[in-house]
């Protein structure tokens, strides 16, 4: 891939909220390298319409929760760094994730494991091996989730794991890790990523019920927000959690008023 765009790195690019970051980005005007783990056909599929559209996109296959893994993609990355002429990395976005995790009661040390390894280890990671290869004014993006901010029992290891990468996200921004460069997080909530759930009237109007603006979002409103985190408008923002997760994490009272002196 030998392009003057900056490049924007992708994680998890194979599932609903990767491709859409990665459709945004490469519209935004970079070129996107994007990870996968086992959907090489969705992955495909992505590259086919970016380089339709012109914009490049390279793939590379990658499981995260191994380090080796971690460390192939690193490797990978800096020697598209290295090309003739230099490109620069302008984003990190660790987006793939383990999703909805064990509770307290089903959790085993192999399954925390997991979670911690795909979730908070490559994150970590990736940005310890990439920010070094980004330039002044590029910034990192973790995508985080509600569940870090309200009662996730049933999802308890995950709700942990994404809690880090807030952490993270924080200390690395405050710590200015990367010379120049920004560390922000995206905190969705649900977002139809074709998972049978959004396409069941119930467990729709479940998830519909907990925000307070109602409805789930699309992978497009999480890569909006990733979209302003990488641009310069967001130039003073570092450190920060953008939240769009509808309200979610606002825990909406069950009645509009939503006020004690109305229930005297
Ligand atoms: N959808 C929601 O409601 C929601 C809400 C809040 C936060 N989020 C967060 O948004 C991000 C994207 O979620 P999504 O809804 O787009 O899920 P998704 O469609 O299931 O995509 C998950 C992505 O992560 C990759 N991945 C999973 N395990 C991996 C591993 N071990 N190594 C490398 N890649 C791995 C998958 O790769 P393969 O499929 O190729 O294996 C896939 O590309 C996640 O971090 C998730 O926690 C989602």
């Amino acid at each position: 891939m030998s392009s003057t765009r900056e490049i924007a790195v992708v994680t998890g690019a194979s599932g609903a909220i990767g491709s859409a970051i990665c459709r945004r980005l490469a519209a935004d005007g970079y070129a996107v390298v994007a990870q996968y783990r086992n959907r090489a056909e969705a992955a495909e599929a992505l590259k086919t319409s970016l380089d339709d559209a012109g914009a490049p996109c390279d793939l590379f296959r990658a499981d995260l929760a191994t380090p080796d893994g971690v460390e192939s993609f690193v490797a990978h990355v800096r020697r598209l760094t290295e090309q003739d002429p230099p490109a620069g990395i302008r984003t990190l976005v660790n987006n793939a994730g383990k999703l909805l995790g064990p509770s307290l009661q089903d959790a085993t040390p192999d399954a925390f494991d997991q979670y911690v390894a795909v979730n908070l280890r490559a994150p970590f990671f990736l940005a310890q091996g990439l920010t070094p290869l980004m330039h002044p004014g590029g910034s990192v993006v973790n995508i985080s989730s509600a569940s870090a901010h309200i009662a996730s029992a049933g999802d308890l290891v995950y709700a942990m794991t994404k809690a880090g990468l807030e952490s993270l996200t924080k200390n690395l921004g405050g710590a200015r890790a990367p010379p120049g460069s920004r560390v922000n997080a995206v905190v969705p909530g649900f977002t139809d990523n074709g998972h049978p759930a959004f396409s069941d009237d119930t467990a729709r109007a479940y998830m519909g019920g907990l925000s307070a603006l109602g409805g789930v979002a699309a992978p497009e409103d999480v890569a909006a927000a990733v979209g302003f985190l990488v641009s310069d408008a967001s130039a003073r923002t570092t450190g920060s959690l953008l939240d769009v997760t509808g309200g979610m994490t606002l825990s909406p009272r069950p009645h509009t008023a939503g006020s004690v002196k109305d229930l005297l």
